[in-house]
């Protein structure tokens, strides 16, 4: 395990228990069951997703990494100096550590993650890296309210950085509260930067999600696990699968997890049935034209002022500022 260099202190706003238990009882009294996908990413889940991130299946995180390594000079470019960089979501840091080799003069770096452990293990590697730049880690959930630590040096602007097509998590009106919060976070002259992935043939997209390795369904069960050891569930992992389905008309990819049989588990008290063949929305991940994601940023009164995409149009990263401002 890693852990931080004595000078950088860590914002602990991680979710309670309490949260848990409740966000977990909510989903699964509705109608079809749900679970939050936020709870995916314990210790063992952030590292089985960075295996997803490996997968050849996955192109993702390759697609965005090889984009961010062409353009991060002109991302860099268009975001300007003395910027406070906030990230949601920031993972391994990967692409981050390409953006900060880029932006000059940062005045300090806020990670915003609910993983603690992937949080202290990419600040530990990036403080190491950009010994420079002031970093104020925060372990969180960024959907919720959060008072953000103040830097000691005044930054010029705020860049909001949301990479992973993590954006694709939310549905439509859950995505556009999401980039309005941002808006408001990031003021008249701010920007953010957004991996965005893009619709594509639905073989492709369902690959990704259903690896011939049966990571990806390691990685949903373990929602399972985690639920067994904070909330003193009973779930039998084995008589659970992992399915991920693409959805055409609504562009975007569900995955489940389906009870293979019908069973009763116990959570935090409660007896839940499920059925032979029952299945429990986990995560959902939307992918986006460049016509359906400028519209969204529309509705949270954003404009698209710069948009970088790979040759085959795989994924994007595009660049959102306030409706009515200068790009
Ligand atoms: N943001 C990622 C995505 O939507 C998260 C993710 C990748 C994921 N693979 C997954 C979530 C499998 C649930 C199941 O691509």
């Amino acid at each position: 395990m890693s852990t931080l260099p004595s000078e950088i202190l860590l914002y602990d706003l991680h979710p309670s228990a309490a949260d848990i238990r409740s966000d977990v009882l909510d989903g699964l009294a509705r109608r079809p069951k749900q679970l939050p996908s936020k709870y995916f990413y314990d210790a063992r889940g952030s590292e089985l997703f960075e295996r997803i991130c490996q997968l050849p299946e996955y192109y993702l995180t390759r697609a965005e990494l090889a984009l961010m390594h062409t353009h991060a000079p002109a991302m860099g470019a268009a975001l300007g100096r003395r910027a406070l960089l906030l990230e949601y979501g920031s993972g391994s840091g990967a692409k981050t550590d390409l953006l900060l080799q880029h932006l000059p003069e940062v005045a300090a770096y806020v990670p915003v993650e609910i993983s603690r452990s992937a949080l202290t293990a990419s600040v530990a590697h990036l403080s190491e890296r950009f010994a420079d730049i002031p970093m104020l880690p925060v372990c969180a959930d960024f959907t919720q309210p959060i008072t953000l630590p103040e830097p000691a040096r005044r930054a010029a602007r705020t860049i909001i950085y949301f990479p992973g097509s993590t954006i694709g998590n939310f549905n439509t009106d859950q995505a556009v509260r999401l980039l309005t919060q941002m808006r408001r976070t990031m003021g008249r002259n701010g920007a953010a930067l957004i991996g965005v992935d893009l619709v594509k043939s639905p073989q492709r997209i369902e690959a990704a999600y259903n690896d011939a390795a049966g990571v990806t369904a390691e990685f949903t069960l373990n929602l399972l696990a985690r639920l067994n050891r904070e909330l003193e569930a009973d779930f039998d992992l084995g008589a659970f699968r992992h399915r991920a389905r693409y959805h055409p008309e609504r562009e975007r990819i569900e995955t489940c997890i389906v009870s293979r049989c019908a069973q009763d588990v116990r959570v935090c008290g409660h007896r839940v049935h499920f059925a032979a063949g029952e299945a429990m929305r986990v995560e959902l991940s939307c992918k986006y034209s460049s016509e359906s994601f400028a519209h969204i940023a529309e509705r949270a009164g954003l404009t698209v002022s710069h948009v970088w995409m790979d040759a085959e149009g795989l994924f994007s990263v595009q660049c959102l500022r306030p409706a009515g401002t200068p790009g």
